[in-house]
C-alpha cells in the first residue's frame, strides 16, 4: 500500500559535534545499531520496498551501510562466525531499493522532501525522521497506515508535548475526531508556548498523498531561510483533509543528547545479555 519512504538525513548534526564530524549523526549507534537503521527497519516492516535518502556529499557511510558487504561476510564465515552474517547483511535489505539524492543546500525539511518528488511520482508515500525513535507493539508507521487505509488522506503522527518543549515542534490545531484520528484544522511550526494552538505536536512520521509536492513548490522560505514541511501541510489542509494520529507507544528524541542517552540506557536495560550488569552499574554510579 505504501511502498516508498523518504528519510531526510542531510542535516549537519551540529548538536553532536565532534562525534558527527566524520560520522553522520544518523550513523551514531544506539547500542550496536545506527540510529537510521531503526527507521529503515520500521519502513520495511510495513512493506516499503524503496527507501529514498535525502542526503549530502559528506554522508557516504550511510550508503555503504545499506550495501551488502561480501568481503566481510566471507571472513566471518571462514572464522566460524556465520551467526554474525545476518547482522552484517540483513536479508530484509536485499529486496529493497535504496536511493540517495543530495540536498546540496540546507534549505529545510520541506525542501528535503521535495527532492524526492521524481522518484515518488504519483504514489502516496511515507516520511520518517530518523531522529525520532519509536518502540511500540504496533509501530508508529503502521498506526499511520491504519488511518491512511480508512481515510486515503495524508496523516501525520502526533503526540502530547509539555509546555516547556512545545516550541521545538510543529503543533496542530485539532478539529473533530474521525476514523481513530483527528482532523487537522491548522498547523504551526515551532510556536512559542503562549501561541501554540494545542499541546499536540508532529513527531517525525508522516504519510502524504503526492499533492504535498505541489504545496511544497509554492511554500516560501521562513524567517530562518528554510522551507518548512509544516507550512506545506498548512496549505494542503486548504484543499484536502489531513489527519493527525495520536501515536500510542514509546518515543525517544534522539536529536538531543538527553534523548539519545535515554534511548541507549532504556535499550541496554532491555537487553537480557547485559541488563543485570547495566542496572548494577547505574545503581553504583548513583
Ligand atoms: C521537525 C519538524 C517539526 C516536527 C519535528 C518532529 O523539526 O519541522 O514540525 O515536529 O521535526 O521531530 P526538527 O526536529 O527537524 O527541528
Amino acid at each position: 500500500m505504501i511502498k516508498k519512504a523518504v528519510l531526510p538525513v542531510a542535516g549537519l548534526g551540529t548538536r553532536f559535534l565532534p562525534a558527527s564530524k566524520a560520522t553522520p549523526k544518523e550513523m551514531l549507534p544506539i547500542i550496536d545499531k545506527p540510529l537510521v537503521q531503526y527507521a529503515v527497519e520500521e519502513a520495511i516492516d510495513v512493506g516499503v520496498d524503496e527507501i529514498i535518502f535525502i542526503t549530502s556529499n559528506e554522508k557516504h557511510s550511510i550508503e555503504k551501510h545499506f550495501q551488502e558487504n561480501n568481503a566481510i561476510a566471507e571472513k566471518l564465515i571462514k572464522s566460524g562466525k556465520e551467526d554474525y552474517v545476518e547482522r552484517l547483511n540483513p536479508k530484509i535489505f536485499s529486496d529493497v531499493k535504496f536511493h540517495y539524492i543530495n540536498q546540496n543546500n540546507q534549505n529545510g525539511l520541506g525542501d528535503a522532501v521535495l527532492h524526492a518528488e521524481e522518484i515518488v511520482g504519483d504514489d502516496s508515500f511515507a516520511v520518517l525522521l530518523p531522529d525520532d525513535l519509536f518502540f511500540s507493539n504496533i509501530s508508529c508507521l503502521r498506526q499511520l497506515i491504519d488511518t491512511y487505509k480508512q481515510t486515503k488522506s495524508s496523516v501525520i503522527a502526533v503526540n502530547k508535548i509539555d509546555k516547556e518543549n512545545i516550541h521545538k515542534y510543529g503543533v496542530i490545531n485539532p478539529g473533530k475526531k474521525e476514523h481513530d484520528a483527528i482532523l487537522i484544522e491548522d498547523i504551526v511550526e515551532k510556536p512559542s508556548a503562549d501561541e501554540a494552538p494545542s499541546d499536540i505536536a508532529a513527531c517525525g512520521r508522516y504519510i502524504f498523498t503526492p499533492s504535498i509536492f505541489d504545496h511544497l513548490k509554492v511554500t516560501n522560505f521562513d524567517k530562518l531561510g528554510e522551507i518548512q514541511l509544516t507550512d506545506a501541510i498548512k496549505n494542503l489542509i486548504q484543499n484536502q483533509k489531513v489527519y493527525a494520529r495520536l501515536y500510542e507507544g514509546e518515543k525517544f528524541d534522539c536529536g538531543s543528547k538527553k534523548g539519545f542517552v535515554h534511548a541507549t540506557i532504556a535499550l541496554a536495560l532491555r537487553d537480557s545479555s547485559m541488563s543485570d550488569d547495566i542496572s548494577k552499574i547505574i545503581k553504583e554510579i548513583i
